[in-house]
């Protein structure tokens, strides 16, 4: 009776014990599929240093501005997030200030840009509205991608200003061309990195109406989708499907940004890209693509990292939109176009 109880209790014990280790297996697969979507590559930060100085806001004595107020400003839009990020809008910063203060930093903003297939349309009309508008008197590097070089048109720049043209294959789906671009990104940053001290990820398929200037400055910049930026969670578009690494719970999600228009500062825009290619790239290996390719996987990552300034819809309107009260000036929209003649896939 004895031996019988002992070999119970030995077997219950073994039992036990063989759970825990299964227990353990499964949490720490588990802890690994998610640390990859949200997988921070090892030398992301560290092999870099900063040119950025954000932190320190000089500006001149005596520069002649009006007086700001901290009880009177905009109330018909919120221009700080829970986490304390400024939501740029008309109304919210002082242009002559903001200048004053990035000028003297002799800041380099690179921006890129795809002109590959028939988009290739857009770009003159692009180039010709960014030099009037997007950062005025700054040094500005555009790298124009394009499976078309011949056809870049030529565009006057002012003094500071450049345009390099790299070449990339064609491609038959423009999924495929979207998801190359984070890659493309990625590896220009690696080869520029010493070059500039931010840069923004533009679609070629809009144009600039009004300033787009150094108020947009900031560690990691996204914009709100014109489309989105009053709904609530359930209507945001956002990846639905747990197996795919772009993957929203419905609780999750603050606002819905654009693939469209993004940025910051080379270090951090590094991050985004290497991290948004590999989940992409995970996703396709098992034969998901996520809702919105790129745009879903940004958003995934703007979720778990969150930006340090937000840029209102101003930075990225829809031409074919209804404009709302409280957009009071559109800087940067995209143009009505037909999906079929353009796309080489619909
Ligand atoms: C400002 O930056 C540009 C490159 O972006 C460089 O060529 C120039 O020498 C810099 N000027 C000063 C005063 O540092």
């Amino acid at each position: 009776m004895e031996r019988l109880t002992r070999r119970a209790a030995a077997a219950s014990l073994l039992l036990t014990l063989l759970l825990g280790m299964l227990y353990y297996i499964t949490q720490s697969i588990r802890v690994e599929s998610l640390e990859e979507v949200t997988k921070i590559p090892a030398d992301g930060r560290s092999d870099t240093h900063s040119r950025v100085s954000d932190v320190r806001l000089t500006s001149p004595d005596h520069l002649q501005y009006k007086q700001p107020s901290v009880v009177h400003g905009r109330t018909d839009v919120v221009s700080v997030t829970p986490w304390l990020a400024p939501v740029v809008w008309e109304g919210t910063f002082n242009p002559v200030l903001i200048d004053s203060i990035y000028k003297p930093q002799n800041v380099s903003v690179a921006v890129t840009v795809f002109a590959v297939g028939k988009y290739i349309m857009f770009l003159k009309s692009f180039l010709e509205t960014m030099e009037q508008y997007f950062f005025v008197g700054f040094n500005v590097h555009v790298y124009v991608f394009t499976d078309q070089p011949k056809d870049v048109p030529e565009v006057r720049v002012a003094a500071g200003r450049q345009l390099t043209v790299r070449l990339v294959p064609s491609s038959k789906r423009w999924q495929e061309i979207s998801a190359r671009r984070m890659e493309l990104i990625q590896v220009l940053i690696e080869e520029t990195l010493h070059h500039h001290d931010y840069i923004f990820c533009l679609d070629v398929d809009a144009l600039f109406h009004g300033r787009w200037g150094a108020e947009s400055l900031g560690g990691l910049v996204a914009v709100l989708h014109p489309g989105y930026y009053k709904d609530g969670r359930s209507r945001l578009p956002f990846e639905r499907r747990p197996q795919s690494r772009a993957y929203m719970a419905p609780e999750d999600g603050d606002f819905y940004y654009c693939g469209g228009a993004f940025g910051g500062s080379l270090q951090e825009v590094h991050l985004l890209t290497k991290t948004c290619r590999y989940n992409f790239e995970a996703d396709a290996r098992e034969g998901i693509e996520a809702a919105w390719q790129e745009e879903s996987h940004l958003n995934r990552y703007m979720w778990i990292h969150k930006p340090s300034k937000v840029l209102s819809p101003e930075y990225l309107w829809q031409d074919f939109a209804r404009r709302n009260p409280e957009i009071r000036i559109i800087r940067f929209s995209g143009i009505v176009k037909n999906y079929a003649d353009i796309r080489p896939n619909v």
